[in-house]
């Protein structure tokens, strides 16, 4: 299909009724729905689907630069670039093939690219849905030059919550994290899961591989597994900063938060011929919460 630029965009069903919707701007995920037709990422109202910025929702990738701390432009160019499909790619293994579709798509950099990042690579992505409803991401990125490059990385993931104060993330308790807020200090967090009551802009470092982001009011838990991505980036704008992007509605940070496996503080290095693999897998589950203490 091809959304109203006329850039085409890939859906992807199971039998289950459950579906993705992968953008060729940016490899981006701009849907992903349940099984009941619930949409689970969150998409602005006011966001702008059309090149050269990365729609603002879903699941746009940072590569190869995470946020402002380098040459490129903020998160790197590969969300603002058209990517191609790969019409042949190689099939899912036959253990994992039941009831899935896939798609992969391709960034290799143009010309432009390569002024002002010069390291060729191969960018291979597979954005996967299978029977139960799961997402899967996978980033293959190859080095094709003849020196070795490096890289940050992030699937900056906006998931659609019900309400913001409503919302715990799981798993990054006791962890360090650099926040983004006051000059990248570095912080412990306590003991206790992470609740929201003001902006938040934090890189949580070697995180455990699986993260829960349970949504009280809607009784849905987020189950983000991931590989080869240490990190976590946990944002959301709150009140001012909504404010401030033209792109985002005043109220709508209370109806999200970006929860982004990534790998920055250790940037990722390719020799030549080298690949790197990232991977993301996100469910959605009822979540039963135990009422009696
Ligand atoms: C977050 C960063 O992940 O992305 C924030 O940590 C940033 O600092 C946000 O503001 C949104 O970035 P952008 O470029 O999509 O507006």
């Amino acid at each position: 299909t091809k959304d109203w630029n006329g850039i085409d965009q890939i859906v992807l069903r199971n039998p289950q009724g459950a579906s993705a919707r992968v953008s060729l701007h940016g490899g981006q995920v701009t849907s992903w729905r349940s099984d009941r037709g619930e949409e689970l990422l969150f998409t602005s109202n006011k966001a702008i689907f059309k090149p050269p910025k990365a729609m603002r929702g879903g699941i746009p990738i940072c590569f190869p630069q995470f946020g402002n701390c380098g040459s490129l432009e903020q998160h790197g160019f590969a969300r603002n670039k058209i990517w191609t499909i790969d019409k042949k790619p190689p099939p899912l293994h036959p253990n994992d093939s039941l009831g899935k579709s896939f798609v992969d798509l391709v960034l290799k950099p143009s010309e432009e690219d390569l002024k002002c990042w010069p390291h060729s690579f191969e960018y291979r992505l597979r954005v996967s849905l299978a029977a139960d409803g799961k997402l899967t991401l996978i980033s293959r990125i190859r080095n094709i030059n003849g020196k070795p490059f490096s890289f940050s990385f992030a699937y900056h993931t906006y998931l659609s919550v019900s309400d913001i104060s409503e919302v715990r993330i799981e798993g990054l308790e006791t962890l360090d994290y650099l926040d983004n807020l006051c000059q990248r200090e570095r912080f412990t967090e306590q003991g206790d899961a992470i609740t929201f009551e003001s902006e938040v802009d934090r890189l949580y470092l070697s995180s455990p591989n699986v993260i829960a982001v349970l949504d009280h009011e809607r009784k849905r838990t987020y189950v983000i597994r991931k590989e080869g991505l240490p990190d976590v980036v946990v944002w959301n704008p709150w009140e001012k900063k909504s404010r401030a992007m033209s792109d985002f509605g005043d109220e709508e940070y209370k109806q999200m938060l970006c929860v982004n496996g990534a790998a920055i503080q250790k940037p990722i290095t390719l020799k030549p011929g080298e690949e790197w693999t990232g991977r993301l897998e996100l469910t959605a589950v009822p979540s039963s919460f135990c009422s009696e203490g």
